[in-house]
This record gives structure tokens, C-alpha cells and sequence, in this order.
């Protein structure tokens, strides 16, 4: 067993882990905070995405005790009140079994951009901040697959969000 001080949603709670346990298990299993959902277990979906000092992981493919004393947000603590109400508004989600992901993500990802991270499809990586287009968005977000296909909301609500704060 290692000992971990596991710190979530501003909140540290110190845990006995096994050190093969994941980021996600430790998340649902031992601190009880089951937002966070488990799809793939093999870094395929998303479904487990968190931030991590605000930048997005899959934590099914993370191990706690590396993360000991890092700043964990799930989406029970994810201050995205106008992400939540665009997906509502623009029928981001179906299930609702990706959702928590896709919304960490895309946290992630407005962060990333606004801090002039580029994706693949960028074109001039030299000018700067660009255009957070429905290709930059899609290609952004394409770690997070929806089984129903609520793209279409997703990337209306990412973007509402986006022009609503200046990335146009
Ligand atoms: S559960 Fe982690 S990427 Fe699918
Ligand atoms: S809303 Fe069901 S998997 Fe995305």
C-alpha cells in the first residue's frame, strides 16, 4: 500500500492505495465522486477525462499515486456553469454517459486555446491564437467519442461558449 494525499474539487483526502490503482478507480472506487464515468478503461474514449493542475487527462490511464498532491477537478467541481447550460440548450447529449468527460474536455480545451495551443489542423502555427472554428473544435474534442452521436450539440455549445468569451 502507498499512502496518497489525493486533492479533488479544492478538497484533500489522504487514501492507502494499491500502486496499480488508477486515477479513475481512486476517483469512483475510494472517494466516491462517480461523475467521472469508466468507458473504455484503455484510453480510447474520454468518457474519464479530468483536469489536472486544469490540464485534461484520461485518468483511466493514469496511476493515483503519481498524482499525489496535484489539483484534481471532476466534474462535480468544474466551474462550467455556461458549458452545463449550452450543452442543455443545444442537445449536447443523449445518454448523458460521455457527457461529464465532454465537458472537462472542453474546459481543457477552451483553456488550451486561449493560452495559444495549437491543434493538428491549425494552419499558421506562428500567428498566434486562432479562430475556434467547427474543424478546430471537432479535431480538439476528437479524444471524447458520444455512442449516441451528439456531436452536432456538442460542438454548437462548445462554440456558443467560445464566441461568448472572445475566441470567435
Ligand atoms: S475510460 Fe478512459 S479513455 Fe475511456
Ligand atoms: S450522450 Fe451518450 S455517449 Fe454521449
Amino acid at each position: 500500500m502507498v499512502e496518497v494525499r489525493i486533492r479533488v474539487n479544492g478538497v484533500t483526502t489522504p487514501l492507502d492505495l494499491q500502486p496499480e490503482v488508477s486515477l479513475l478507480d481512486a476517483l469512483r472506487e475510494h472517494l466516491g465522486l462517480t461523475g467521472t464515468k469508466k468507458g473504455c478503461d484503455q484510453g480510447a474514449c474520454g468518457a474519464c477525462t479530468v483536469l489536472v493542475d486544469g490540464t485534461r487527462i484520461n485518468s483511466c490511464l493514469a496511476l493515483a499515486v503519481q498524482y499525489d498532491g496535484r489539483e484534481i477537478t471532476t466534474v462535480e467541481g468544474l466551474a462550467a456553469e455556461g458549458l452545463r447550460e449550452a450543452f442543455v440548450e443545444h442537445d449536447g447529449f443523449q445518454c448523458g454517459y460521455c457527457t461529464s468527460g465532454q465537458l472537462c474536455s472542453a474546459a481543457g480545451m477552451l483553456a488550451e486555446h486561449a493560452a495559444g495551443a495549437p491543434s493538428a489542423v491549425t494552419e499558421h502555427l506562428a500567428a498566434g491564437p486562432c479562430e475556434l472554428s467547427e474543424p478546430e473544435i471537432r479535431e480538439r474534442m476528437s479524444g471524447n467519442l458520444c455512442r449516441c452521436g451528439a456531436y452536432n450539440g456538442i460542438v454548437a455549445a462548445i462554440r456558443q461558449v467560445a464566441t461568448a468569451e472572445g475566441a470567435r
